[in-house]
This record gives C-alpha cells, structure tokens and sequence, in this order.
C-alpha cells in the first residue's frame, strides 16, 4: 500500500492527506520490502535558504541571559567585558546568523532606559512572567549589542507594546541607530558608544495575544499600524519591521493582522512549540519517557509542515509577491522543569528526541524558505529546548546544538526541492513517514542533504538520487545514540556527539546508505 502524503502524516484508516506545500513530497510506503528513496532536484534550485532561519533566542528568563551569558566582569569565569567566552565561542562554531532579545513576554515589560548607563546606577526591576525575581538590568542595550557583535551576529531586538509607549520604542531606536547629533544619539555617545550600532530586525511587541497585552487582532494591528511608524530606519540602517503573528494555527489572528497592517510590516511571526501530551501542566518529562511518547512528539513536530503550508497560503493573500517573511521567532520542545528547579525558570534537558523534532523543524524550514526568512529556537541557553546548559563555570552543549551545527551548511545555499518514498513509522492505527528530508547547494558547489530517522528502533537503508547532478564523492555525519533519552551531562558531556556515518557508497550515480534509528543525518556530495 502507498499513500502519498504531500505533507505529511497519515493515519491509518483516517488517511490523512495534507495537500502539499509543492516543493517536496513524501510518500509513505507500508509495503515491508519498501525502499526508502529520495529524488534530489539538483537542477530545479531558485530560493535562498536565509541564514536566519538557523536563528536563536534569548530571554530574561531563568539562567539564559544571567549566568548563561552574563557572569560579570569581575568573574572568574573567563569573558569578555562580563559576557563568557566559552559560550561565545560555541555559538561561533553554529555560525550564529540572528539573536532575539530581550523576550519573550519579558519584552513588553521590559523598559530599555533602565538598562544602560552606570550599571551600580541601574533600577532593578521585578520580572513578573518568570518567577517574579529580581531583575538588576545588569545586561542592557550595549551589553546585547557588545554580544552580537562578538558573535558577529544580527541583532533582533523586540519592542514593548504591551506596557511600553510610542516614544520610548521611537527613543530607543533611536538612540541605537541615530549617528547624527540627537538627545538619545548623545546618550549613547555619554554611555560610552560613540558610533551607532547595527540593529537589522525590530519586532512591534510579543504574543499580544496573550502576554504581550491580551490584546484581538483587530486592536493589536491598529496599534501595530502606529507604533511601527516611528520606528525609524536612521543613518543607513533599514530596520526590517515585525508585526505579531499568532501562537500556533490561529489564523484569524495572522489573517486579521495581515488584512489590517500588511503594507506597513516587512514581516509577521510566528510561535509554535511542540511536546508529547495534550495539555500545558503535565507537559512530560523531558529524559524519562517511552516509545509512544516519542512517537506523539514525532508526530506533533510534523505539524510544522502544514502549520507552514496555510500560513504561507494565507500570506500569499494579502502578499502575492512575497515581501512579507514569515518568521518563527520562537519554537522548539517544552517540557516540565528538571525536578529540583525553578519551574518558573523552564530548565529543560535535552535528549535525542529534541534533537530529531530539531532537525524536523529545520528541514521543514528549508522547505519553505520562500516565506520563512527567520527561525528563532526557543532558548539559547538553560532554557526550554536550548543550545547550551551551564552550570558555574561549567558549560556543555546539547543534542540540539549539533543538530544545528550539522544543519549550518544550509544556510544561505540554494534549496533543492527532493522527492522521498519511506517506508511507514507505525504505532497502533497511525503511521508517520520514518524518514524527513531537505537539500541544498551550497556556493561551493557542493550538495547537502540533511535527513531525520524519525523511527525509535528500525535503522532505515536508503537510496538517493541527483537529477541534473552527478554524484562523485560522498561524505556523512551522524548524531544517534543507543537509547531515545540519551543526553549530555556535566558528567559525561559527550554521550551525544555527531560521528562519521560510515558504509556510504556511489554507484551509478547512486548514493546507498544506512540511516541509525532514531538519527540525524548530513550527507555532503561532491
Ligand atoms: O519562550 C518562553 C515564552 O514562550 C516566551 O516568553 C513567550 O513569548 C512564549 O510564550
């Protein structure tokens, strides 16, 4: 039996057909002597794969910003003007492209000025979204932008709407980007920057559908409508304006917003997080899980795919030509907190689960890069499904970290639209695909095709094909362990590491190879 599933999920004796977003299609094959075949168009390349999409997020929440970057100039942990080095310099290796801050919900509460000048000057504050603690504002403005700058990274700086005014979002451009002689630009130049910095992408609030002020979509675009008008693209720095998009698939609110506000944004985002149970306080634990709650998170990150289709298809409405990116500006696993933590604080380990929903979610980024022009994981470090677990002067880097490292080659190459065939993941009466795959060209000519096993058990063996393309040399990494939950600690931080996928051959123009369960792959083709 086939089912084409143009993308993606088919249910047994429900089946599912989720019309396709036509650039890739997956056919689920349940015959046992199925092969799993993927067809590389590598002759059909037209859209750029930006970058950005394998963006980050950092918050004032938890240990992300304090401790994960922060530790003061007085630390002993090494850094570089109070922010450490070790985290820097792993982020460097993902050639960090964008980082979101200051939320998250804390950026429509967070007011800018009481984060810059003097920092023993500085009005502490209380942060009431995450565990109402104390915040110092320690890390401000120029502390964000030193980081970007030392990540060699874009800034993506959200605005306070919700309780924040016209003018302070007006000043605080301002005072970034002005480089001519102003009261914010002379502020800047007092607070000890002289030259102004680049500030790429602002965003117009944060989920003002909930945190963000509670507000309807017919409300938050007229706001949205005002407040973006003064945020001004100064001294040669053309803001790239972002208007709030709706949590998940709430199409009124992306319709409402783009019906209202569409001329005024050069993009819209949107936030999709993904977890194994059907409510929001027993989210599951992120290492102590079994193979159906494995497979209800492989099947819910597959949402990803049509969450993407309708979204771009509502966009295309109000946009033909394509202007407006769409940008998932948070996304990622949530679970329950680590027992023994702060729940307010969302520290979540990160096992081989986490690292195949990633590699999901990216490829279907790369499906849809027409409109997806930014990709922010929610968060970078101790937070959520992050990049990065410190602990002190400790600091290891998770699954999901070399997920994003293997998938760096995509960014800013040509995506090439591919055709697979795979055999079935099946538990009960659903069935998934086993297999999820993206391509690309890169400018140095060389193809990469990233591929996610999805099956918990069954290693799958696969043929992949380059039409308008020959297959000459073919190399491959592999991140997959010996069980679902295996994780990093600080005692052993490299249980999960990516390793060279052995046994791939080319003959005939054909590469041959086995994909380990429960894996993420990159094959590079020369
Ligand atoms: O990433 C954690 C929170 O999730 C963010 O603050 C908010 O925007 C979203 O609800």
């Amino acid at each position: 039996m086939e089912k084409k599933v143009l993308h993606i999920l088919a249910c047994l004796g429900i089946v599912a057909l989720l019309a396709a977003g036509a650039r890739a299609a997956v056919t689920v094959s349940s015959e046992a002597t199925a092969v799993n075949r993927l067809v590389v168009h590598a002759d059909q390349g037209k859209d750029t794969i930006s970058p950005e999409i394998y963006g980050h997020f950092a918050e004032h929440l938890g240990r992300c910003v304090y401790e994960g970057f922060w530790v003061g100039e007085d630390s002993p942990i090494p850094n570089v003007r109070g922010i450490r080095t070790d985290v820097v310099e792993a982020l460097k290796r993902l050639d960090i492209p964008a980082l979101r801050w200051p939320g998250g919900c804390f950026a429509d509460e967070y007011h800018w000025k009481e984060g810059i000048g003097p920092r023993d000057q500085r009005p502490s504050m209380v942060n009431t979204h995450w565990g109402m603690v104390k915040e110092t504002n320690a890390f401000g403005t120029h502390e964000f932008l030193d980081l970007c700058e030392q990540l060699g990274c874009e800034a993506y700086i959200a605005g306070n709407v919700g309780s924040g005014t016209i003018e302070e979002m007006q000043d605080w451009v301002e005072y970034m980007t002005f480089d001519g002689d102003s009261e914010m630009a002379n502020l800047r130049r007092r607070n000890g920057r002289e030259k102004p910095w680049r500030v790429k992408y602002f965003g117009v609030g944060n989920e003002n559908w909930g945190c963000g002020g509670n507000m309807t979509p017919e409300y938050y675009a007229d706001l949205y409508k005002c407040y973006q008008t003064y945020v001004r693209s100064y001294s040669g720095n053309a803001v790239v304006k972002v208007a709030c998009g709706p949590s998940s698939d709430d199409y009124r609110w992306l319709t409402t917003v783009l019906e209202r506000a569409a001329h005024h944004m050069d993009a819209i985002s949107l936030h999709h997080y993904v977890r194994a149970s059907g409510n929001w306080t027993d989210k599951g634990s992120a290492t102590q899980f079994d193979e159906g709650e494995w497979f209800v998170l492989m099947k819910n990150t597959l949402t990803i795919y049509d969450l993407l289709k309708k979204s771009t298809e509502i966009m295309d409405r109000f946009d033909r030509r394509g202007r407006i990116g769409l940008f998932v500006d948070e996304w990622g696993t949530w679970w329950d907190a680590e027992p023994g933590t702060n729940p307010a604080f969302l520290y979540q380990q990160n096992t081989m689960r986490d690292a195949v929903s990633a590699g999901i979610f990216l490829n279907a980024f790369n499906e849809h890069c027409d409109r997806v022009r930014m990709g922010n994981i929610a968060q970078t470090n101790n937070v959520l499904q992050a990049m990065i677990l410190t602990d002190g002067p400790r600091m290891i880097v998770t699954p999901t970290y070399h997920v994003f490292e293997m998938y760096k080659v995509h960014q800013g190459a040509t995506y090439l639209p591919s055709d697979l065939t795979c055999r079935g993941y099946r538990r009960g009466n659903q069935e998934l695909p086993s297999l999820i795959a993206s391509a690309s060209r890169a400018k140095s000519g060389a193809i990469h095709i990233t591929v996610c096993n999805l099956d918990a058990q069954k290693p799958a063996e696969f043929v992949c094909e380059l039409q308008g393309a020959q297959a000459g040399r073919v190399s491959g990494r592999v991140l997959t362990a010996q069980t679902m939950n295996a994780h990093n600690t600080f005692g052993e931080p490299e249980a999960v590491k990516p390793v060279e996928l052995n046994g791939l051959t080319v003959q005939n123009g054909a590469i041959r190879g086995t994909l380990p369960a429960r894996s993420v792959s990159v094959l590079t083709v020369q």
